[in-house]
C-alpha cells in the first residue's frame, strides 16, 4: 500500500492505494476559498494546503484502516504546478517519509492524471493514444508504457480547462468554470450561436483555444442569445476542436485505443463526443471515472506504482518544478 499526497493547485488531496484497488481518496478542495478572486491565488492556496495538509493525510489513513507502518512507500506530486503549493505536499512528504522510515517516490502530475485510467475494475493499459485535458494542459500523448509517453499535440495558448474557467467568467459564472458551464449548458441549444472550431484549418496536432475566448466575448456584446444558449455553443466549440484534433491523432498514429484523462474529461458531452467518434472509427475509448478526473492524490498512488522508491537520505533531494519537462519522450524515475 501507498500512501499518496497531491497538493499542485487548489486541491489538498491524499489516498491510500494498492495498485488499481483504492482505500481511501480524500480531495479538499478550496475552490471556494478561489472563487471570489475568479481563480487560484497561489499564495493563499500554499497557505491553505499548509493548514490542511496533516488532516487530510490523517483522514486518508484513517478512511483507510491502515496506520503509517503497514505502507510500502510515500507518493508525492513533485510537478508541474504552483511551485508553493507542490512544495507543501512534497515537504510534508518527506517528513511522513522520514518519521514512518519509509521510501519516498517523486510522480509527475501528468503521469498521474493518465494513471487514472488503471483506476478501474477493468484497467486500460498501454498502448493507447491519450487525450489529457485539465485546467494547466491540452496534450495528445502517445502512450507507450507505465509512466512513458511521447508528446504529439499540445495546446499553443489556453488549456481546454482555462478555456471553460475564463468562458465562465465572460458569462458570469463562478470558479471552476467548466462544471458552471456544462451546467448552464444543459437548458441550452448548442446550435443557436456559431463559433469557429479552433485551428480547423491549420494542420498538426496543436490546439489553440485562446481565439475561442475571444469570440466568445464578441458574441456577448453582439448577439442577444440566452446565456444557456450561448454557454452549450461555446462548449460545444470547446468539444468540437477536442474531437478534430483527436481523431486527426487517431489518423495519424493509427492507434485502436483512446483514453480520456483531467478534469475536463468529467465533462459529459465531451465524454459522449469521443464515445461516438470511437463507435464511428472502431476505436476503444475510455474516460477516466468521473471521480478520479479531477485532481485527485489516488492516480499519483497509481503511477508511483511503476516508479522506484527513493530511500533516506536521497529523497531529501527530491524537489518541486513548476513545469513539465515535456521533451520528445518524458519518462519519469528518480
Ligand atoms: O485536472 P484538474 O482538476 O486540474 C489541473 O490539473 O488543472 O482540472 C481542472 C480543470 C478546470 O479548468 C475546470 O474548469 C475543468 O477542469 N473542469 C471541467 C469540468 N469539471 C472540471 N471542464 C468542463 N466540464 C466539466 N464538467
Ligand atoms: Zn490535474
Amino acid at each position: 500500500m501507498i500512501l499518496a499526497i497531491e497538493t499542485s493547485c487548489d486541491e489538498t488531496c491524499a489516498a491510500v492505494v494498492d495498485g488499481s484497488t483504492v482505500y481511501s481518496n480524500v480531495v479538499s478542495s478550496q475552490a471556494l476559498l478561489h472563487g471570489r478572486f475568479g481563480g487560484v491565488v497561489p499564495e493563499i492556496a500554499s497557505r491553505r494546503h499548509l493548514e490542511l495538509v496533516s488532516s487530510v493525510v490523517r483522514a486518508a489513513l484513517d478512511d483507510a484502516s491502515v496506520r503509517l507502518a503497514d505502507l510500502r512507500a510515500i507518493a508525492v506530486t513533485a510537478g508541474p504546478g504552483l511551485v508553493g503549493a507542490l512544495l507543501v505536499g512534497v515537504a510534508a512528504a518527506k517528513a511522513y517519509a522520514y518519521a514512518a522510515a519509509k521510501p519516498l517516490v517523486a510522480v509527475d502530475h501528468l503521469h498521474g492524471h493518465v494513471a487514472s485510467l488503471s483506476l478501474d475494475e477493468e484497467p486500460f493499459e498501454p498502448p493507447f493514444l491519450c487525450l489529457l485535458v485539465s485546467g494547466g494542459h491540452t496534450l495528445l500523448l502517445d502512450v507507450t508504457g507505465p509512466s512513458r509517453f511521447t508528446v504529439i499535440g499540445r495546446s499553443l495558448d489556453d488549456a481546454a480547462g482555462e478555456a471553460f474557467d475564463k468562458g465562465a467568467r465572460l458569462l458570469g459564472l463562478p470558479y471552476p468554470g467548466g462544471p458552471a458551464i456544462e451546467q448552464l449548458a444543459a437548458d441550452g441549444d448548442p446550435g443557436c450561436v456559431p463559433f469557429p472550431v479552433a485551428m480547423a484549418g491549420r494542420r498538426g496536432l496543436d490546439f489553440s483555444f485562446a481565439g475561442l475566448k475571444t469570440a466568445l466575448a464578441t458574441r456577448l456584446r453582439d448577439q442577444a442569445a440566452a446565456p444557456a444558449d450561448m454557454a452549450a455553443s461555446y462548449q460545444a466549440a470547446v468539444v468540437a476542436s477536442l474531437v478534430l484534433r483527436t481523431e486527426q491523432a487517431l489518423e495519424a498514429t493509427g492507434a485502436r485505443r483512446l483514453g480520456v484523462v483531467g478534469g475536463v474529461a468529467a465533462n459529459a458531452s465531451l465524454r459522449a463526443a469521443l464515445n461516438r467518434l470511437g463507435e464511428r472509427r472502431g476505436v476503444a475509448v475510455k474516460a477516466a471515472l468521473p471521480r478520479y478526473c479531477g485532481d485527485n492524490a489516488a492516480m499519483i498512488g497509481a503511477a508511483a506504482a511503476h516508479l522506484v522508491p527513493v530511500e533516506f537520505p536521497d529523497f531529501l533531494q527530491i524537489d518541486a518544478y513548476a513545469r513539465a519537462a515535456l521533451g520528445v519522450e518524458s519518462s519519469v524515475g528518480w
